[in-house]
């Protein structure tokens, strides 16, 4: 396995930002709660899993709140940041999680499903990571990959500023050599590395109908910090609230786009 470093998040010193980012991802897990039921629960794959693994599991909200449905599987996760990590083992002792690097750590075959979860959008090299999942995983294994996908992010007419924010990021996360919508690519990588696409799905998840919107006007706050904060892109955080506060009395319709991608190992 190529011993690349990641150029990723990680590689932002967190240093007083790791309650930001802790409360960004627990937010991410609240809005995303409908694509577990409808997609990881109810799939063969799962079912079937005794061992399940989390590559880039975080500061572990999603990964635990999926143990707890399901306490009878054995749980792993693995992260390159040690913090959360930390963090993450702190909150429980039923699942182990690993700080390890996915570009330099050699993991054992003993998996029968595997999560990558907002992962692919930070990664420079989805050739290692299919190999790393490829290594993970028992034969007939699933990958399950979910991701957001921008076109399908309506934010509506009421906040322009925070839209201009998302597309600056999207500027600052090409130049670290990572898109957002990477998930993508995945399809066209997988039989190369040993995987047969088993079901692929974007879908448009609405306001009020998979998920509240006063918690997207939380995530969205706390997303511009962290655009501004992590990433260093200049932004007038109170007047992004301030439309945010119009925003979320708007009717107009307002979605977030998921990717999901479900691939066997053959
Ligand atoms: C947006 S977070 C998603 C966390 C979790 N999967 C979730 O859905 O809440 C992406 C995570 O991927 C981790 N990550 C990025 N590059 C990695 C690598 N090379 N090896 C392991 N973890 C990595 C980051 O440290 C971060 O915790």
């Amino acid at each position: 396995m190529a011993n690349q470093p990641a150029q990723n998040l990680p590689n932002i010193d967190l240093g007083d930002h790791q309650s930001l980012w802790k409360e960004h991802l627990e937010l991410q897990t609240k809005v995303l709660e409908s694509v577990d039921a409808k997609y990881i629960f109810p799939s063969k794959g799962w079912q079937s899993a005794r061992k399940v693994l989390d590559i880039g599991c975080g500061e572990g909200s999603h990964f635990l709140r999926i143990q707890s449905q399901y306490p009878d599987k054995s749980y792993t996760g693995i992260d390159v940041d040690k913090d959360a990590i930390s963090m993450a083992q702190a909150k429980t002792s039923e699942v182990l999680f690993l700080a390890k690097d996915l570009y330099s750590y050699t993991p054992t075959q003993e998996f029968d499903f595997a999560i990558a979860r907002l992962l692919i959008q930070h990664l420079p090299n989805l050739d290692n990571f299919l190999d790393f999942a490829q290594a993970c995983l028992n034969p007939g294994g699933t990958l399950l990959v979910v991701d957001g996908y921008e076109e399908l992010k309506r934010i509506g007419p009421k906040a322009p500023l925070l839209k201009a924010a998302y597309d600056e990021l999207a500027k600052a996360q090409k130049q670290r050599g990572t898109a957002r919508n990477g998930s993508l690519e995945l399809v066209n990588l997988a039989y190369k590395h040993g995987f047969q696409v088993e079901q692929e799905i974007i879908e448009a998840l609405y306001a009020e109908r998979d998920f509240s919107k006063q918690d997207l006007k939380h995530l969205y706050e706390v997303n511009s910090r962290v655009i501004k904060e992590l990433y260093g892109v200049p932004l007038d955080l109170n007047a992004i609230y301030a439309q945010l506060d119009d925003w979320v009395l708007d009717n107009a319709p307002v979605t977030v786009g998921v990717h999901i991608l479900t691939l066997q190992k053959i």
